[in-house]
This record gives C-alpha cells, structure tokens and sequence, in this order.
C-alpha cells in the first residue's frame, strides 16, 4: 500500500484495508463461508464475538460477526440477504474485498471462566457463537461442561455440519441438533428450538447461557429460560444487527443512552432489562 494511503487510513477510522478472498465454502443453500487475508496477512486478531465492516467497491458494506479464524485469515459465514451479500455469494476466490475492525466488545470471556457453558443458536446465529466455542474448546481446562443446542429450518439450512456432528462431539461437547422440518434422511429431533430446550430442561445452576440467532427465536428462547429459573445475569446474548458503522458516529445503534457498538453488541439480558430495547 502507498505510503499516502497508509496515512489516510490512519487518520480515518471508516477507509477499510484492501484484502482478498481466498477460500469459498457452502454451508448451506444461503450461507458461504469467506477466508480473507490481507497482504500482511491475518488483518487483525479478533476475540470471539467481534466483528468487522467488509465491503465490495461499487456496491456497499456491512458488519459481519467472525465465525473463525485460521493462522493468516479470518472467516465469515454470511447469509444472502440483500444486494452486497448477493454480490459476495457471486463473488470467487481472488475477489478484492475491504475489511477493517475489529468491532464490538465481544463475548464476555472472565465472567464465562470456570462455568458450565450453555449455547443456543438458531440458522446463520451460530456464526458468532462458533468462534466462542472453538476458544472454549482450545482452553477447555478453563470452563465446565459444555453444551450447544442448534436448530435451522430444515436439515439442509444446518450451518457448520462437520463442527456439528463430527469435531465439537470428538472435543467432548454435547451438541444437541433440532430442525423445524425434517426430510426422508432426518432421525433427529424436530421442533423449535425454545421447546426443544424445555425438553432439555438444563439446570441453571453454575451455569452461562449464549443465545443467538433469529429475533424471534430469541424472544422465545428467552421465555423459556425464564420457565427454566434462569438468571437474567448469567444469559448472554448479542445485538450484532445494529451495529452500523461500529464506530460511534451514523447514531443508528444507540438504546437510550447506550451505543451498542461501542458498548456491545454482547450485553447479559439484565443488562439489556435496563434498556428500551425489545429483543
Ligand atoms: S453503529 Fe454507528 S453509532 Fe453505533
């Protein structure tokens, strides 16, 4: 990079680095797995829950949550969703992207230190729990029992399949996996996830719990953790979606006085009890 555009993207915070895209992997009929580097490799070293602003020249950007990362690239599972995640889905490998982060405070990883970790997803909300769980998983001495509860629509809009049923079982986790609809080839459970967790019926004692996933799930997730006599204060969850700029400045993430990109986007539900915010 010139050194005048080094400079630039010194003194302002929104110019991306230049990276490329240099692995593409199907998870799911809408959702792709992107491996982006940058000349100097790995653009920053997040923690589990940050994201980062990408963007295609010409067409937009967006905030997207780390899935994982490798030695020298980050990964980002993205769903298709409108005009620049159409564009990405379009894009191959070599496609110039821009990046810049990290954002967002991350997942609170003291307060998950020497518990039991429950984690609850639905659909393309397991990206940013996923690269939690492979920092649990790489430090597994630090934390208790480990738990996923995982739902998708049908058994083919299941993300992260090879995590699911082969490496995350063969690391001690228990992954519990539910669909909305099964197909001929389905033997597993299905239903929503909020009654599949009831039928699961975890105790809450010593015990984190990470939801993400689809606003309504979510809701109702939270019900019947609430049924369950879960803590406000010992679940967790992340209001990625809002976050705009990340940087505190378009003002289009702010709850009251809170600015979820600079104070979030991962908040405990007590916390977010304090805010007008309907999850
Ligand atoms: S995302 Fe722009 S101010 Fe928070």
């Amino acid at each position: 990079m010139p050194a005048s555009a080094e400079k630039i993207q010194l003194v302002n915070p929104l110019v991306p680095e230049k990276g490329k895209i240099i692995k593409v992997l199907r998870e799911t009929p809408d959702v792709k797995t992107f491996h982006v580097t940058t000349a100097k490799g790995k653009p920053f070293v997040p923690m589990p829950g940050q994201l980062a602003m990408l963007s295609l020249f010409n067409i937009g950007e967006a905030m997207f949550s780390v899935t994982s990362q490798g030695e020298r690239h980050l990964e980002f599972s993205i769903k298709k969703t409108g005009l620049l995640t159409d564009a990405l889905h379009e894009a191959d490998e070599g496609q110039t992207i821009g990046i810049r982060g990290p954002y967002g405070n991350g997942f609170p990883l003291e307060m998950l230190k020497g518990k039991d970790l429950l984690f609850i997803a639905g659909g393309i909300g397991l990206a940013p729990v996923r690269s939690l769980i492979n920092f649990c998983l790489d430090r597994s001495g630090d934390y208790g029992r480990m738990q996923v509860i995982y739902g998708a629509r049908t058994p083919a809009d299941l993300c992260f399949k090879e995590d699911l049923f082969q490496n995350w079982p063969s690391q001690g986790l228990e992954v519990n996996v539910t669909v909305d609809q099964g197909d001929e080839n389905w033997s597993g459970p299905v239903g929503f996830v909020p009654s599949y967790l009831e039928e699961l019926n975890p105790e809450p004692e010593g015990k984190i719990v990470v939801v993400c996933g689809p606003p309504l799930m979510i809701k109702f997730t939270i019900q019947s953790l609430d049924k369950l006599k879960f803590e406000h204060k010992a679940v967790v969850t992340t209001l990625e979606k809002r976050m705009k700029c990340g940087i505190g400045k378009c003002g289009r993430c702010n709850l009251g006085s809170t600015y979820v990109c600079l104070d979030g986007p991962v908040f405990t539900l007590a916390q977010l009890d304090q805010m007008p915010v309907e999850l």
